[in-house]
């Protein structure tokens, strides 16, 4: 809050500038800072009443926003295309036009440093599932930050968090599943799988068990091996491989379905692992790995026929299954875990991003018993690890996740009346002359673009009409993302109905003027 920041006129910037920054003790000169709050105040006059309360009006009517620095906006934006690579971006278009500072964010709204205030359609990157206000989340990683700001867990180590948050996360995990592997991400934690995997057959004598089947379209991350694992052509184009993981194609009806129905698209679909477990040969097949609803790649939600026909697979051969709750985890499609939604028997789990709400880096393995109890019973170092696997803070974050999850009826509330009002408010657009196909479980969904919904002919090439369509969108207040032809969704629980409707209503603006603009009505 503006009463409680320390407002700090910055080395380099003249005293006639605005100075922008909420800043923090530490950047104080250590005279300053062993002075007592009252004299402080004195010693910076640029911070009189008049200037906070004329501040606090600008904040209140024009919707201008501090940022978390000492620079303003103008300043920040070029010092971030000077010298910030961001995640996958074009490094040469960014350095030319640069981007949006995002300064803060409160209960389903980001504010930028210009001052536009945006109603998040993707719960940050599908992670803040239960937005941005969840003070306990905020007060227990600062706590913890105070009591034991970091530990290791080698060396027969641990700390309280970690051991709580493994403990809480079994309990909520499907019946089976009792211990955990924490890493600092979803990519991490799929390195973490590979590894498990390899070793559980080595110990059980199986060394020749190496070969991992994924799908193409798939999204696992983005280290080397969780790269491999995915199976984003793009990303295979820029990294060598590994090449010991296999891609058979994902049930994408709407893309690969050709004249079948979707009930016969999913056997078909599910047949390919089948195919390719008898082509690699089952003796050196160690594991499938998927999501139970592509989240990356489009938001791909498998005809109903595909998953019983992937575990009767699975169930019949030797070849363990991770299923990659990374954004299908903790609430997202209605259960706990997606592999729950579809009834899938997974061996592991991978998560990741809403353990925390996204407010701390923290993912893992949760281990099924069926590996767990080889792995522990075989002996014999786990080769693996990572400086911050099981991190204080990260890990009370996550515990304070849970604790809501577990002492309030937001699943509940999510699964029985967010959701289907989402759905139900969304297959309306089908109706719209631009909309392909509406797909959506939960809270995920995608609506797909397309110039002719018989032929299901895209709008435009290369994806410019669902980018069109996500720029009107972001330009109206509503974040949104493209993937492909898709306009893809997956909003904060804590959304209000009357908000999903405004969601709804923006994204059929945007859809409107999309079609207006690429001459379709
Ligand atoms: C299904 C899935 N797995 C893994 C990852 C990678 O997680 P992270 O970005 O935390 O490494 C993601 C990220 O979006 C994901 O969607």
């Amino acid at each position: 809050m503006w009463g409680g920041s320390y407002f700090v006129k910055q080395p380099g910037v003249s005293s006639h500038e605005k100075p922008t920054q909420k800043g923090v003790m530490p950047q104080l000169p250590a005279y300053v800072r062993m002075l007592p709050l009252a004299k402080r105040q004195k010693r910076r006059p640029w911070r009189s009443r008049r200037e906070a309360a004329w501040r606090n009006l600008k904040r209140l009517f024009w919707g201008e926003t501090h940022v978390t620095s000492r620079l303003d906006t103008t300043a920040l934006k070029n010092l971030d295309r000077a010298h910030h690579l961001h995640p996958f971006t074009d490094f040469q278009d960014y350095a030319h036009q640069g981007g949006r500072i995002i300064s803060r964010a409160e209960h389903v709204y980001i504010y930028d440093s210009d001052g536009n205030k945006i109603q998040d359609g993707m719960s940050g990157l599908w992670c803040c599932n239960l937005g941005y206000s969840q003070n306990s989340i905020k007060e227990a990683v600062a706590a913890q930050l105070n009591e034991l700001p970091f530990y290791n867990n080698f060396f027969k180590c641990s700390n309280q968090p970690a051991v709580e948050l493994a403990s809480a996360l079994c309990k909520v995990s499907p019946a089976g599943f009792n211990h955990v592997f924490f890493t600092n991400s979803g990519s991490e934690a799929n390195d973490t799988q590979i590894k498990l995997v390899h070793r559980y057959f080595d110990l059980l004598g199986k060394p020749n068990k190496k070969l991992i089947i994924s799908r193409k379209n798939a999204y696992h991350g983005s280290t080397i091996a969780a790269g491999s694992l995915g199976g984003m052509s793009a990303m295979h184009e820029q990294t060598m491989g590994l090449n010991y993981i296999h891609h058979i194609n994902q049930p994408h009806w709407f893309e690969l379905g050709g004249d079948l129905d979707e009930h016969a698209f999913g056997i078909k679909a599910a047949q390919e692992l089948a195919d390719k477990i008898d082509e690699l040969g089952e003796d050196k097949v160690a594991a499938f790995i998927a999501e139970p609803i592509q989240g990356a790649g489009g938001v791909i939600v498998p005809p109903e026929s595909y998953w019983p026909e992937v575990k009767r697979i699975l169930e019949e051969r030797d070849i363990l299954f991770i299923s990659d709750e990374v954004i299908c985890g903790f609430g997202r499609t209605g259960e706990w875990f997606g592999c729950e939604t579809y009834g899938t028997t997974p061996d592991l789990i991978t998560f990741a991003k809403a353990v925390t709400n996204g407010y701390m880096p923290l993912g893992g393995s949760l281990v099924g018993d069926k590996v767990a109890d080889v792995l522990l019973s075989g002996g014999g170092e786990f080769a693996h690890g990572l400086t911050y696997s099981g991190h204080p803070a990260s890990c009370a974050a996550g515990l304070a996740t849970l604790a809501i999850y577990e002492h309030t009826d937001i699943l509940t509330v999510t699964r029985e009346q967010l959701a289907p009002h989402f759905q139900a408010s969304l297959e309306q657009l089908i109706d719209h002359p631009v909309v392909g196909q509406v797909r959506c479980k939960g809270l995920v969904a995608a609506v797909e673009l397309v110039k002719d919904k018989a032929s299901r002919e895209r709008l435009a090439p290369q994806s410019a009409g669902a980018v069109y369509c996500r720029d009107q969108a972001i330009g109206d207040g509503l974040m949104v993302r493209q993937t492909g032809d898709a306009m893809i969704m997956a909003p904060p629980f804590v959304t209000e109905l009357d908000e999903i409707d405004t969601l709804v209503a923006k994204l059929t603006v945007a859809l409107d003027k999309t079609g207006a603009h690429f001459g379709v009505s």
